[in-house]
Formats: structure tokens, C-alpha cells, sequence
């Protein structure tokens, strides 16, 4: 004749310390997972692009405005100068990383964040940035706009 159970406690208790134990653990993951992942970025897909050819036409750039475009996953401005010419630079602010923008009014790139003022070199001429910005070479290949890294 087989033996029934008649003490429920000892399945009961079993239940309660699985549920405890697994509850435990998915609070752990659930609190320790996500600040893992802030504190460690996940590997930067840093592309190592040495040049991007523009969606952009030459003519679509007319003088004395610039145009933001993406360099390997970072903000770049394309500028034509009052004069016709194109140049490149990194759009990101060497103060604090905020995008730059090209201000046709004053003639110059300007970044809105501290009022930081760069000229057409990309050299740091007003306000807080600390240094240049990175300058791209801009070539016009049959009609295209190719931007290199410098060196
Ligand atoms: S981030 Fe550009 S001036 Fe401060």
C-alpha cells in the first residue's frame, strides 16, 4: 500500500523557499542588470571609417551655410565659405561635446551650448572650448562630396 503524505507542510515549505530563492534572484538581476550595463557601455561600434561620401550634392551647399552630416557615428559640419569653398570638421564641441552649428551671420561655427565660437580653420576663437575642432579633407569627385580624416 503506498504511503500518503499526509503533512503538507514540507512541499509548502519547499514552494516558499524556491519562490523566495527565485524571487530573490530575479530582484538581483533586475536591480544589478541594468546598472551593469550603465557602467559598462557596451563595446562602441566605432567605425573606422576614413571617409564618407555625402548624400549631399556640391550645389546643394550653398556659400556661407554649413550642413551637419554623420562621420563614423559622430556629428561632422560640412561649411561652404562665403568665398565657395567646402571644409569639414568634427561637429562635436571641444568644451563639452555638444553639436556645433555654422551661423551664417556672423560667419563662423558657433556652439550653442556656452556660446563657443570656432572660425573656418575649426580654431577655437571665443568662449570656453579649449581647443580646435578636427579638421576633415573635402574632395569633389565627379559630383560627390568625399570627407577623409585628415591623416
Ligand atoms: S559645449 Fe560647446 S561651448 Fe560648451
Amino acid at each position: 500500500m503506498a504511503e500518503e503524505n499526509t503533512n503538507p507542510e514540507p512541499s509548502r515549505r519547499n514552494f516558499l523557499n524556491w519562490f523566495l530563492n527565485t524571487s530573490g534572484g530575479a530582484f538581483l538581476l533586475a536591480v544589478f542588470y541594468p546598472v551593469s550595463r550603465y557602467l559598462i557601455p557596451p563595446e562602441a561600434a566605432e567605425s573606422s571609417t576614413g571617409s564618407v561620401t555625402l548624400a549631399l550634392k556640391p550645389d546643394d551647399v550653398k556659400a556661407n551655410t554649413g550642413q551637419i552630416f554623420k562621420f563614423a557615428n559622430r556629428p561632422a559640419i560640412l561649411v561652404r565659405t562665403a568665398g565657395g569653398e567646402l571644409r569639414a570638421f568634427s561637429a562635436v564641441c571641444t568644451h563639452l561635446s555638444c553639436t556645433v552649428q555654422y551661423r551664417g551671420d556672423i560667419g563662423h561655427i558657433w556652439c550653442a551650448c556656452h556660446n563657443g565660437h570656432f572660425d573656418l580653420n575649426g580654431q577655437n576663437i571665443a568662449g570656453p572650448p579649449p581647443r580646435p575642432l578636427d579638421a576633415f579633407v573635402v574632395n569633389v569627385r565627379s559630383n560627390q562630396i568625399v570627407v577623409s580624416r585628415s591623416a
